[in-house]
């Protein structure tokens, strides 16, 4: 899709990967850009237009769609990442949390765009995921099965969307500098070029972007003997 004159609506738009993905789209040239946040009141980036909107909450969603009836690009980046493993004591409320906002999230958000994006010709929607989508590790087990879950969620969006010819990107990341990673010390891509590769992916008319050296090593690894996902790294 053609980054220059798209109206773009961004979730979670207030920080971290949202905001840079936001921030990237005024500067290339981006119509408009929705800036949504549970809070629009914390959208903090000039030119931008903030919106609210919670993921999980389906009049909020609605509200947002009808708020905002010329998106082309949807960007489903909010997400939250709890740090359970599945026998932890939380395990069941934190996957529940955890699947509301990174799976049935951007279920909702998709369906209720979806007939705008067809309006504008078909558009594109983009979704943030990670390289725990192909592999589970102990301390983000529940996390990880929500990414799972949205990673089959974007490759049945892309069938269903084909025929409205909507470009359906998912984006996969190990470790992004960002407050969801705030004191991990660990090596960190940088969302800004993170974001980055996303707008080269939507203008080249990809599916997929692999964003750093450890989501291309996992899923080069997949089909390795054994697959990587049979004994992933402790985590
Ligand atoms: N950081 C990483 O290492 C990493 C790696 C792989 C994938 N990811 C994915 O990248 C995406 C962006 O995460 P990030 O790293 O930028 O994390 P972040 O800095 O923690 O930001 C998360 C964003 O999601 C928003 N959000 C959470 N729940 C929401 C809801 N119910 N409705 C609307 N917005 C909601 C937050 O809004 P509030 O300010 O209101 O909380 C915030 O804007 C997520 O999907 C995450 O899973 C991150």
């Amino acid at each position: 899709m053609n980054i220059e004159n798209c109206v773009a609506l961004v979730t979670g738009a207030n920080r971290g990967l949202g905001r840079a993905i936001a921030e990237a789209l005024l500067q290339a040239g981006a119509a408009k850009v929705y800036a949504a946040a549970r809070d629009p009141a914390s959208v903090n980036l000039p030119g931008a237009i903030p919106v609210q909107l919670d993921v999980t909450d389906a009049a909020s969603v609605r509200a947002a769609a009808g708020q905002c009836p010329d998106v082309t690009l949807l960007v489903n980046n909010a997400g939250i990442a709890l740090g359970s493993g599945f026998l932890g004591e939380q395990a069941e409320d934190r996957a529940r949390q955890e699947m509301d906002t990174n799976f049935f999230g951007p279920l909702a958000t998709s369906r209720a765009f979806a007939p705008a994006l067809a309006v504008g010709g078909g558009g594109a929607i983009v979704n943030v995921l990670s390289v725990l989508s192909w592999l589970n590790v102990p301390g983000q087990a529940t996390y990880g099965a929500s990414k799972a879950a949205a990673w089959a969620l974007t490759n049945g969006l892309r069938g269903e969307l084909e025929s409205q010819n909507t470009q359906v990107v998912a984006v996969h990341v190990g470790y992004m500098d960002t407050d969801m990673t705030d004191g991990i010390d660990v090596p960190k891509t940088r969302p800004e070029d993170v974001a980055a590769q996303i707008l080269a992916a939507l203008e080249a008319g990809e599916d997929e972007v692999l964003a750093d050296a450890l989501s291309r090593q996992v899923k080069d690894s997949l089909s390795a003997q054994p697959g990587v996902y049979l004994r992933p790294p402790a985590g």
